[in-house]
């Protein structure tokens, strides 16, 4: 009988991240999955909208390959969206990671990896959707705050929820140190679950 080799762990799985602005979550992914992630998973694009934004610089000095999608009043989204999917295809990435990136899907992206597009999130949806969770949370009265990882859909930040992680408000705590806090907490869980969403035979939820 012929042992079988046991498979080697990791399976270069690929990644797409895509940032509109500072990309502090991308490049702690970027440093999770170089550092203690699964041999051979690496980031094979990052997908912006803003051609001078810190996220794009960033990825070019490390030679992440950058594509930057053109979205413009004179263009519909769907073909927008469709040189992103045309962009992306060839390189195969088995999970797309937004990450501070200020769009909303239209289709072509959402129907070229079903299932496989998630987001995070600076407030515990469905509380505060939308462009100013930090702030709007810190303004409600809610006693705990936190931050959502989250499936994407049409809508905005409504897709079903992978984790939730919160804190009590500190009523000492203003809105700067609050944001700290938040991205802190994002820091930590967002490369954790894209790993996790990586783990071969996580078909795109976690156990
Ligand atoms: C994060 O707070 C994320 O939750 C939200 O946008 C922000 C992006 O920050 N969607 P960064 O660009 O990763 O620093």
């Amino acid at each position: 009988m012929v042992n079988e080799p046991i498979p080697a762990r990791g399976y270069g799985r690929k990644v797409a991240v895509f940032a509109s602005g500072r990309g502090s979550n991308f490049r702690r992914i970027h440093a999770y999955l170089g550092e203690r992630g699964w041999p051979g998973d690496t980031i094979c694009c990052l997908v912006s909208d803003q051609p001078d934004c810190q996220a794009v610089h960033w990825a070019r000095e490390q030679g992440i390959d950058v594509h930057v999608a053109r979205y413009s009043r004179d263009v519909p989204r769907k073909v927008t969206e469709t040189a992103i999917v045309d962009h992306l295809v060839p390189l195969a990435p088995d999970l797309v990671v937004l990450a501070g990136f200020m769009r909303l899907l239209c289709g072509p992206l959402l129907d070229a990896w079903p299932g496989h597009i998630i987001n995070i999130h600076p407030s515990l949806l469905p509380r505060h959707p939308g462009t100013h969770g930090i702030r709007d949370s810190f303004e409600s009265k809610d006693a705990s705050l936190g931050i959502t990882i989250h499936h994407v859909d049409h809508g905005m930040d409504t897709g079903r929820i992978i984790l939730q992680n919160s804190f009590r408000r500190d009523p000492a705590e203003d809105l700067e140190a609050t944001e700290e806090r938040i991205h802190r907490m994002e820091h930590q869980w967002y490369p954790l679950v894209v790993e996790a969403l990586l783990s071969p035979g996580s078909e795109g939820s976690i156990q």
